[in-house]
């Protein structure tokens, strides 16, 4: 229950009906657990008047005792039963009006519940739906912050399914309990009330302690299989995470299942999975349904143990008739905090995932104090950078270099030289573990993420479209830009032509993560969003790879006006775009090994011109 506390800050404006439906539900436990058994309790010896607390067949032969003469038979005859009927009918003192008033209190408490339960139940769930709205929300705004390397180290359907599943256990925990929670103790408390002062009133104590002594007894089961329940509920939202990231990764990959034949290993694999699966949700249910029955058995041992006492007390029918009413009123509630606790527990195992997000530390942050800039001219410098991806060998050794405004800088080297680490850097995809990486002369970490990440526009190998139209895809380099704007991007890019071919133009759909368009024409329109976007900084990183040589012939076009006035950060496995840079720089095994021309790196170094050559020869 602790646990849920603390969320009570995301009900915002809902405190009134939060107050509401404490107010419906105490209202809704009194009136049953005290209510119901007190009425028994009052009604019955005004409506069963021969109530003398003797059995009622002996009750009603009664008056007529001694036995008459000659007849010694125990079962009374027809005529004397009703004999014995039209006595008790002519003691009778109530008149009609009395008699529906008091037969109308019943179902006067049921409607009071009902009503008063039901306006509990809505506006419990009101507030209790709308603090999990917020959560999911909030969740969601985490997840937007979390640095790169999050994703890296968490997959992703895992994480999908604590955004999703995680988030729906905890709504049917609140709502499932939301009304339990106040209106179960309320009854019980009042029924518990009622069997004490009618205990005491008939001086029965024994009769009080024996029905009550089941609730310690109640209370043993409910904490030894909750710390069963929340183990097996916490692994079972693991699984279902395991469940979900098994098939993204499938769905992400279905041209490689087909193409490899790899269906059936697939399907095995998930098979393996739901089968866990099968028996950690055994156990669950296991756990968290043997609560309310074995509540139930131990509560019936009350009604027993009160029988046994009223026998030789010497109880009056309605009292005893009352005190059952109660004892059956505090069945359900017990039997209800039962099962709610399973079901809190099953709330806590996902809240524990919901949280593990929540509380990952945004590492990569604006700083407590920016440094204010309007404009940056794109001057990059790194000094003494070192950098490994968590806790790994270390990508980037002690790289220094400076990067003048304007230049454009070809970064080349082998695949897994660190080009594209050296890159993330700038953007501050992530940061370095070791040295600086300014801009302007100021630290990229004393700006504004969002000021330092205006100023630079990437192009990747796999760029990714949302799915959504073109038009608005462009619009993703620069928000606020024109239709006019948007078009002349997207010639500059030479991706108009094919664009105004599409059946809608510009208002085609591109499918998800832009499946709908080919890798070239994927890569133009992310070209596209560069020259939208205008940043004094561009990255390209093998932006043209997958491009045919057609288009790549227009695009070098499109390129040398792209880059014209900005600092370019460029990574192309083809030579053809590189030889024109005004800067080189060689990576070699996490280090920049050389720097220069084309010329100066073509006649001075060995690695630049076995990759060059390597390339021309091919
Ligand atoms: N997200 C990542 N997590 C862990 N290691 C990575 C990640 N990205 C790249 N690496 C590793 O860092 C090294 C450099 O990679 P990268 O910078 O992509 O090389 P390049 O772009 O020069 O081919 C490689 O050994 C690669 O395996
Ligand atoms: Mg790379």
């Amino acid at each position: 229950m602790k646990r849920f506390l603390p969320y009570l800050r995301y009900l915002k404006g809902r405190h009134v009906a939060l107050a509401l439906a404490l107010l419906c539900g105490a209202v809704s436990g009194l009136v049953y657990g005290y209510g119901l058994p007190k009425v028994i309790n009052e009604v019955f010896p005004k409506i069963f008047t021969d109530d003398t607390g003797q059995p009622a067949t002996t009750a009603l032969l009664k008056p007529s005792a001694p036995p008459a003469t000659g007849t010694t038979a125990l079962a009374p005859t027809p005529a004397e039963q009703l004999a014995a009927k039209e006595r008790i009918r002519a003691g009778r003192t109530l008149s009609t009006r009395e008699i529906v008033g008091y037969a109308l209190l019943i179902p006067l408490i049921f409607l009071l519940r009902a009503v008063s339960g039901f306006l509990n139940n809505y506006l419990m769930s009101y507030c209790g739906i709308g603090v999990l709205e917020a959560l999911r929300v909030e969740l969601y705004r985490r997840l937007q912050h979390l640095p790169l390397s999050y994703f890296g180290r968490n997959r992703t359907g895992d994480l999908l399914s604590r955004l999703t599943s995680d988030t729906q256990v905890v709504q049917q925990t609140i709502t499932s309990s939301a009304s339990d929670l106040v209106i179960q103790p309320v009854t019980l408390v009042g029924a518990i009330y009622f069997l004490a002062v009618t205990s005491l009133k008939n001086d029965g104590v024994g009769l009080f302690l024996a029905s009550l002594a089941v609730v310690p007894v109640c209370v043993f089961p409910v904490r030894l299989i909750g710390k069963k329940l929340l183990r097996r509920a916490q692994e079972n939202q693991r699984l279902l995470g395991d469940i979900s990231d098994l098939a993204s990764q499938n769905f992400s990959a279905a041209r490689e299942v087909r193409a490899f034949g790899l269906e059936e290993r697939e399907i095995g694999i998930f098979q393996a999975t739901t089968r866990h699966l099968f028996r950690i949700q055994l156990k669950v249910v296991r756990y968290s349904q043997v609560l309310s029955p074995s509540i139930e058995v131990i509560a019936s041992l009350g009604i027993a143990f009160s029988l046994y006492y009223a026998y030789y007390a010497g109880l009056t029918l309605s009292v005893f008739v009352s005190i059952l009413g109660a004892l059956f009123v505090c069945y359900e509630p017990m039997k209800k905090l039962g099962g709610l606790h399973g079901q809190l527990t099953k709330g806590a195992a996902s809240l524990n995932r919901i949280e593990e997000i929540l509380q990952a530390t945004v590492s990569i942050a604006d700083p407590a104090a920016p440094v204010a800039v309007t404009s940056l001219r794109g001057e990059l410098a790194f000094d003494h950078v070192t950098f490994a991806y968590q806790n790994g060998a270390p990508v980037l050794r002690d790289v220094s270099v400076s990067i003048p405004a304007g230049t454009i800088c070809a970064l080349v080297g082998p695949s897994g030289a660190g080009k594209s680490t050296f890159a993330n850097l700038v953007p501050r995809f992530y940061d370095a573990t070791g040295g600086t990486v300014s801009i302007d002369g100021i630290d990229t970490r004393a700006l504004r993420l969002a000021d330092l990440r205006r100023h630079i526009a990437v192009v990747s190998q796999e760029p990714v479209l949302f799915n959504d139209t073109i038009f608005n895809n462009l619009l993703i380099g620069r928000a606020d830009a024109t239709r006019v704007e948007v078009e002349q991007a997207a010639r500059d890019a030479f991706a108009h032509d094919f664009i105004a071919a599409l059946p809608q133009g510009y208002h085609t759909k591109v499918g998800e993560r832009g499946a709908l368009v080919s890798g070239g024409q994927r890569q133009r329109l992310a070209l596209a969003r560069a020259f939208l976007r205008n940043a004094p900084v561009l990255i390209l990183d093998e932006a043209t790879s997958a491009l045919d040589s057609e288009s790549e012939a227009a695009i070098q076009l499109a390129l040398k006006q792209l880059v014209v006035g900005k600092t370019v950060l460029i990574i192309a496995h083809r030579f053809s775009t590189i030889r024109d840079a005004t800067k080189i720089l060689v990576f070699d095994q996490g280090q920049i090994v050389a720097d220069g021309t084309h010329a100066e790196l073509h006649a001075g170094n060995a690695l630049y011109r076995s990759l060059y050559d390597r390339q021309q020869g091919a």
